[in-house]
């Protein structure tokens, strides 16, 4: 059941946070929802701008909506990930999102305000809500990179006149973590202080945690050993910081990357092992299955594990069915 991200946010607030994938094709899509389900856990899927042109918009939409149809079970919404202004726009059009983020927090304080705000007349205009960013993580986004060493964390008081003026329904902060499998070298973690400070100055706004993979040194180190040349001892957000920044009203936790290691794990250990083999469905088969129980995992640690019921009991009230 797709459901509204506002009303998944609402049974989460302050207890447990939403996985939030992202998804760029079948197999992806498979293993969230095996892995949701086994976790019997609600959770967001998200689509990037990349993922909308990487097959097309329609394949992703339509192979959402199939899942749906196949794991009548599952509980989730359908969320545009790091949209620019045109896309939010298409998006909240399209009827499918049950919500858009609009990430221009590459403009100035403004700029920001601005276009969040006609992003957001929009999509209330639908019924839709949105995820503003402020504040700017290190690592890459897209289009627009910025250097780690010029990140700046989310300012508490900037970011209670940013939801005043633009109506915003989540917010996307800046609290010390970044895009990509380099985040921390050392050991940097979350800004716990800031998330405390965020959330006193804006108690009713669920939080948003972009770049929350963990980056498993394990499976860094399998990926090396089997051909990969992947940087080793960059770490990433440590999962055990998932439920204690939940507490703190961070309602929604992104996780992608993780999810790309999985895959490249998956197939250079397979081809290593089976070189003859040239056919893509016996890896791809490896490939949900352990993205299932790479899901499973990460509902543990976000505490959405086991919540499927009350959120669904949730979403059905609120819905009125
Ligand atoms: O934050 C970005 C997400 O990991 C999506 O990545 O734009 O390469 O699809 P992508
Ligand atoms: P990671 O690169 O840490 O997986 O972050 C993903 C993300 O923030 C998607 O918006
Ligand atoms: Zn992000």
């Amino acid at each position: 059941m797709i459901v509204p991200t506002k009303i998944l946010f609402e049974h989460a607030y302050g207890d447990y946070a939403l996985g939030a994938y992202n998804i760029n094709n079948a197999e992806q899509t498979l293993g969230l929802f095996r892995g949701a389900i086994a976790s019997q856990a609600p959770f967001i899927i998200q689509i990037s701008k990349g993922a909308r042109k990487y097959t097309d918009k329609r394949i992703l939409e339509a192979i959402i909506r199939a899942s749906e149809e196949i794991f009548p079970e599952a509980v989730f919404a359908v969320h545009l990930d790091h949209g620019d202004e045109e896309t939010a726009h298409e998006c909240i059009d399209s009827g499918f999102y049950s919500s858009v983020m609009i990430d221009a927090s590459h403009e100035p304080f403004e700029g920001n305000v601005a276009t969040t705000k006609r992003v957001v007349d929009h999509a209330h205009s639908k019924g839709i809500s949105v995820e503003a960013e402020m504040g700017q993580l290190g690592g890459v986004e897209e289009d627009v990179a910025v250097d780690e060493k010029n990140a700046h964390l989310t300012d508490p008081a900037e970011a209670k006149e940013f939801i005043r003026l633009t109506g915003a329904d989540s917010l996307a902060c800046a609290i010390g973590t970044s895009h990509g499998a380099y985040k921390f070298s050392g050991g940097q973690g979350l800004h716990f202080d800031r998330i405390k400070a965020i959330k006193e100055a804006i108690p009713t706004t669920p939080l948003v945690m972009h770049g929350s993979s963990s980056v498993p040194q394990d499976e860094v180190a399998r990926i090396n050993a089997a051909g990969g040349k992947l940087k080793e001892g960059a770490k990433g957000v440590d999962p055990n910081q998932y439920l204690p920044a939940a507490k703190l009203g961070v309602c929604k936790i992104n996780i992608d990357t993780d999810g790309r290691l999985v895959w490249t794990r998956v197939h250079r250990e397979f081809f290593r092992d089976t070189p003859a083999e040239f056919d893509f469905r016996p890896v791809g088969k490896v490939f949900m299955a352990e993205y299932a129980k790479f899901i499973e995992s990460r509902n543990v640690y976000l505490g959405s594990a086991g919540k499927l019921d009350g959120a669904r009991a949730h979403a059905k009230k609120a819905l009125g069915l």
